[in-house]
């Protein structure tokens, strides 16, 4: 079959995660207000996207508000609630056209009902989509999940020997996804910020410089392609290693 000009990798993530990190910076650096950055931020997201679809990625999960976002001034936290709202309002019925399903996690508690309702009907409108799983995490904490994920179990009355990983992975916010294969962090900070603590376990990282609102399409091909160079031993050993060690 003739390979069209997207498909150069040699292997792809299946799942990539991001910390869209460095809008205040982008901001900054073009003296424009902090909100300036949040929405290059999401106008670039709607580009990853489409990017990831062209490249044939499955699974997207981006991290938008964490369950510490809330310190932040009240106008900053009141900017990015509306963000949220008026990017589902606008891009869902594309997004839905592009065969993207959309999904949350983190606790919609918080949340006003506004951004709940606009959130549901997306992953109702969405739910039978297979192209990309895009996945929303908008108060989000890793620490928070397991914790929630504990309670979970305690009011089910699950025996404690009876608890083992799969019981923990089962009670995530994450249940439906397999874990990411490739996490990408923008911007030069080097934590994780308590995002996907548990599911990151035996991700690839890729931290750089590139502020979000500037990380395009070039930069996801440079991140899938440096993807591609990784051994993934997940604790063990490659069948190559396996081989060599046998043959002395
Ligand atoms: C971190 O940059 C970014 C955030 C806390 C918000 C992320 C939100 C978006 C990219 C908006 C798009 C999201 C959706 C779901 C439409 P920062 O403000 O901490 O940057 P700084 O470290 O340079 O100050």
């Amino acid at each position: 079959m003739k390979k069209t000009k997207e498909q150069v990798f040699e292997k792809i993530p299946q799942h990539i995660a991001i910390i869209m990190d460095g809008n205040g910076r982008w901001a900054k650096a073009r003296l424009l207000p902090r909100m300036a950055g949040h929405r290059a931020g999401a106008e670039n997201l709607r580009r990853i996207v489409t990017a990831c679809t062209d490249f044939g990625v499955k699974y997207l999960t981006i991290f938008a508000f964490s369950t510490e976002n809330w310190k932040r001034p009240a106008d900053e936290v009141n900017g990015l609630m509306d963000i949220f709202v008026d990017f589902l309002d606008k891009e869902i019925p594309k997004l839905h056209a592009q065969g993207v399903q959309i999904r949350h996690i983190g606790s919609r508690k918080e949340l006003n009902s506004n951004l709940k309702m606009k959130l549901q009907n997306g992953i109702e409108i969405t739910r039978g989509n297979d192209r990309l799983v895009l996945t929303l995490a908008i108060n989000y904490g890793g620490r928070d999940e397991i914790v929630h994920a504990v309670q979970e179990i305690v009011k089910q009355g699950v025996p404690a020997d009876a608890i083992d990983e799969l019981t923990i992975k089962e009670h995530l916010y994450t249940v439906d996804l397999p874990d990411p294969d490739l996490v990408i962090r923008t911007s030069g900070e080097l934590r994780t910020s308590n995002f996907l603590l548990w599911q990151s376990a035996y991700s690839e990282w890729l931290f750089t410089e590139t502020y979000w609102p500037d990380f395009n399409k070039e930069s996801l091909k440079k991140a899938i392609l440096d993807y591609g160079t990784r051994s993934r031993r997940f604790g063990g050993r490659t069948k190559k290693e396996e081989e060599e060690a046998y043959n002395g």
